[in-house]
This record gives C-alpha cells, structure tokens and sequence, in this order.
C-alpha cells in the first residue's frame, strides 16, 4: 500500500529563535502551539543541533523532522554562511541532526521551505507561471518557482545594488540598523530592488514573506510598492518556514504512488528529495562573499 506522510515536525532556524511545532502537512496547518527557544550564542552547528533536539523533546516527537537553516544546502551539507557563523560551511547537517535527535532529519533552505508553503496551502496556492517569494529578515532569502514547482538553492539577496549585496542594502536588519522610516525603506530600497528582481527574472507573483509580511507591517509598506508582477505578502506570515520545514520531511518517507499523466510530479517534492541525497560530485563549499565583496582575487 502507498505510504504518504501526514504529520511531521517542521522547525525553522532563524538568527534569534529556533521555532518549531507538529504540523499537519496534508493541510498546511500547525497541529500544536508553535515553541520557540533563543538561538544559541554562538550559533554553532553542534549547540543549535542540541535546541533541535530540546525542540523534538517538547514535542516528544517520534516521527519525520523538517528542519531549515538560513544558508544553501545541498546534499544536506551547507554550503554557505552569509548570516550565520561560518563553521556552518561543510556541516552535514541532516546528519548532525539525526545524530542529536534519533530521527529522520531532512534540512533545507529557509526561503525555499517558507516558499514551498506558500505556494501549496498560502499566498502562491495554484499558481501558474513564474513566482517568486523574497524573504526580508536578517538577509533577504529567495525561492523561485515555475508551475509551482521550486528550482532550489536561489540567492536573490545576493545580488548587487548600488555596489552593495542587495541583502545589505534592503533587508529588514538594514532597515532597523539604518534607522529607515517604513516609508524610506520601501521607496528608497525595497521598491528599486524589486525592479532589478523583475527586470531579471520577470515573475508573474511575488510573494512577501519573513516578519515584514505580518497584517500591520505589510500595512505600513506593502501600498508603496509598485511591481508589474501580482504583489502580494505571505498568506502563513511567520508560520511558513515550520509549515514548509515540515513538509520537506516527506522526502524521507519512500513513497510508491499512482502517477497519472494528469497529476504528474509533485513538485516540491522532487526538489527536496534532491537536496537530502549527498551528491557524488558535490561541488567544495564556498562561503557567500559578504559587505559587496567580490570573490574575484584583486
Ligand atoms: C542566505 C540565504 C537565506 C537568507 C534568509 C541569506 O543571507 O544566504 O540562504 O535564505 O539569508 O535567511
């Protein structure tokens, strides 16, 4: 009989809480009050795999975890380090997890899981053609998806504006540090941002997502922008990463299903069983240049 997955533990990574609950991934919605617990100082691999497991332990989970981290995973080995501490780059963290936790991990980009749920049950539901979900937090994180289905791994914040990163120039960190105005920032940064991210990949959809996208902050911005794409915030606010986190964990369920012409791939899934299979020619991990930096030896 087909084995499909119901219910996994999402949690979501970020730079001041780990936030995780049970999720019920045949509908998008949490099964229990999200906990959070204060990321760690430092934010190491090892101290962050040992609040997974406090996180598991609340729950008393048994079952499939899906966890994200806010850096490029491929393989389950992050790859890069843009906004966390750089010991991350190397780790094979699906297996530092199942280590500290006793179960099946499968870890995946935050933006990409935030991205993932909001194109299955919130804002991007349905939708077909090119949709984009930037996230604006710390760094700004990027999915990108055709017909639903996700081409993994993007780093839109890393592109550069005005001889910056854009994730330097227009994240929600630069906006507090800077002391922006909503008004500022959405004029003065998010909006010409927004036209270089347009002028190159020419979405159909946007999507808002990360805290900004919360009912009263997306009131004070969201109206200034101007985007030829549909421009909407993220229906499932700060609950995305979870949801999405938790649905990635179907990758780690071998599953045989009735594949019709009609329902072909599940999209999603195929990215995420991808990123959980250490890859025979796994490129060296290359730490993401920082402050506009080039890469390019001088
Ligand atoms: C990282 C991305 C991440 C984003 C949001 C960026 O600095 O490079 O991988 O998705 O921050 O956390």
């Amino acid at each position: 009989m087909a084995k499909t997955l119901s219910k996994a533990l999402g949690i979501d990574i970020g730079g001041s809480g780990v936030k995780g609950a049970p999720v019920n991934i045949k509908k998008g919605i949490l099964l229990a009050p999200r906990y959070r617990l204060p990321t760690p100082k430092p934010a190491t691999p090892k101290a962050i795999a040992g609040t997974v497991a406090a996180l598991v332990a609340h729950f008393e989970w048994k079952g499939p975890v899906g966890c994200t981290v806010p850096a490029r995973v491929r393989g389950g080995v992050v790859e890069t380090a843009a906004n966390i501490d750089k010991s991350w780059i190397g780790t094979e963290v699906a297996r530092l997890f199942s280590q500290a936790t006793g179960l099946p991990v499968a870890v995946l980009n935050d933006a990409d899981a935030a991205g993932i749920a909001e194109m299955r049950f919130g804002a991007g539901k349905g939708h077909r053609g090119v949709a984009l979900l930037l996230t604006f937090g710390t760094g700004i994180g990027s999915a990108l998806f055709r017909d639903s289905r996700l081409l993994p791994d993007t780093e839109f914040g890393h592109i550069q504006l005005n001889g910056r990163l854009a994730e330097h120039f227009a994240s929600d960190a630069v906006r507090g540090a800077e002391g922006l105005s909503w008004e500022a920032w959405a004029r003065g940064r998010v909006q010409p941002y927004l036209e270089h991210v347009e002028f190159l990949l020419d979405p159909d959809l946007l999507i808002i997502g990360g805290g900004v996208s919360r009912p009263d902050r997306w009131a004070s911005f969201g109206p200034l922008l101007h985007t030829r794409a549909r421009l909407l915030p993220a229906a499932l606010g700060n609950d995305a990463g979870i949801v999405g986190a938790a649905y990635a964990a179907r990758a780690l369920v071998p599953r045989r299903r009735k594949r019709t012409k009609k329902s072909g791939p599940i999209p999603e899934e195929k990215a995420s069983a991808a990123a959980q299979k250490p890859s025979k020619a796994r490129r060296k991990p290359k730490a993401v240049p920082e402050r506009g930096s080039s890469s390019r030896k001088k």
